[in-house]
């Protein structure tokens, strides 16, 4: 079979399932009633919001109730961070994270900043990890709120999360812990009552269902001030008429992560070191940043060719319908090196030529083959066009 293109840029977002895209349209079809609506409409529709907030309360082991809707990623992650941060400021104001999270959470922790909160932001060692230890000596009798992400979405870095929970809940278990697991959740196994998380975020684009939805995760008896104030929707935490097709999109597409992931997680860990070494023999110049190899997610590994440009490698990919991204968080118009590259202190040049790959339940291993051959002529090919000389 002729492969028409290869999309290994899933940490960006990843392809809807089919089952998904049917579903979504039937509900906009047939169950166009709004939730809120006293009628027979509004009942199917507000049934639909109880069986997709079951699906995931079955997946994490939580209760429903604990579930909130929210448009995604980043929503989740501000809620989580401000809500609670503003919610329990009487008990203190210090916060802790790291310096490789997500800018949906550095953001805002950094507004949090300038409303006078103090934060502490943990740097990682070299394969991106986050030491149990360091948080533990980050812990001071004013701080309220942890927040510290489960896969790092450019090396792919595991935190260990239960150690690290650990830690705080000994200190202190009025200690507030959040897990941005937009990157795991539907691969690596994450449950709030197992790893001791008070609070998680899912976004549903991450893991084949439709952009723009997603959840918090929030421990019964977690306060937290609202980002929007307007009906009482989601119990007042997230007011807003609920966007039903999306939202039984996601549950479809957890469901069918979920039930697909004894048999394809291994299958990533297979593509991925197939990858590598392949990568490694053709071109030992090459250096993987991040995480040895086998203690890294299945799905997400950064590679750096020092001497050529991330970007020119992705566009030469590009041309072969292979699509990859640059280690570099691209800011609006400014180009700005990667914080997490640079918190991983990378030099100059391995920073510049850094190139994450991600991949999906939905990659074949033909695609996986011919992307191979591919990366390897195309950095054989740049490496001698700009007489690169390791
Ligand atoms: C680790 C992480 N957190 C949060 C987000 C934001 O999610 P969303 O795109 O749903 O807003 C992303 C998206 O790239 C991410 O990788």
């Amino acid at each position: 079979m002729q492969v028409k293109e290869v999309y290994l840029d899933n940490s960006a977002t990843t392809r809807s399932y089919p089952e998904v895209i049917t579903e979504m349209q039937r509900v906009m079809d047939e169950e166009y009633g709004n939730a809120s609506s006293l009628h027979r409409r509004g009942s199917r529709a507000e049934r639909i919001l109880n069986s997709s907030r079951q699906v995931l309360a079955e997946i994490l082991a939580v209760k429903s109730s604990e579930i909130i809707f929210t448009s995604g990623g980043t929503e989740s992650n501000n809620l989580a961070v401000q809500g609670i941060a503003r919610r329990y400021r009487r008990r203190g104001n210090h916060l802790i994270t790291t310096a490789i999270e997500h800018s949906s959470v550095l953001e805002p922790f950094n507004q949090l900043e300038k409303e006078g909160f103090e934060v502490t932001y943990l740097l990682p060692d070299n394969e991106g990890v986050i030491s149990p230890q360091k948080v533990a000596e980050a812990l001071t009798p004013r701080t309220v709120l942890v927040s510290i992400m489960h896969v790092n979405n450019e090396v792919g870095s595991i935190q260990p999360i239960s150690q690290i929970s650990a830690v705080i809940k000994t200190q202190n278990p009025g200690i507030i812990l959040h897990v941005d697991a937009v990157q795991s959740f539907g691969k690596l196994p994450i449950s709030p009552e197992e790893h001791g998380v008070d609070a998680l975020s899912l976004s549903a684009h991450k893991f084949h269902g439709p952009k723009g939805v997603g959840a918090l995760y929030l421990r019964k008896g977690i306060l937290l001030e609202p980002l929007f104030w307007g009906g009482g929707h989601e119990k007042g935490l997230r007011p807003g008429t609920e966007n039903t097709p999306a939202i039984a999109g996601m549950a479809l597409a957890a469901r069918l992560s979920f039930n697909r992931r004894k048999e394809k997680v291994p299958q990533l860990e297979f593509f991925k070191e197939k990858l590598i070494s392949s990568v490694e023999t053709e071109h030992p110049w090459a250096r993987v940043n991040g995480p040895r190899r086998a203690e890294g997610a299945p799905h997400i590994f950064n590679i750096s060719f020092p001497g050529l440009k991330g970007e020119i490698i992705l566009h030469a990919l590009e041309e072969y319908s292979i699509y990859v991204s640059t280690g570099s968080a691209c800011h609006s118009n400014s180009k700005e090196p990667s914080h997490v590259l640079k918190a991983l202190n990378l030099d100059e040049d391995s920073q510049e030529g850094a190139i994450r790959f991600s991949l999906s339940f939905l990659n074949t291993e033909e695609e996986i083959n011919y992307a191979i051959t591919r990366i390897n002529s195309v950095i054989a090919g740049l490496k001698t066009f700009h007489k690169v000389t390791p």
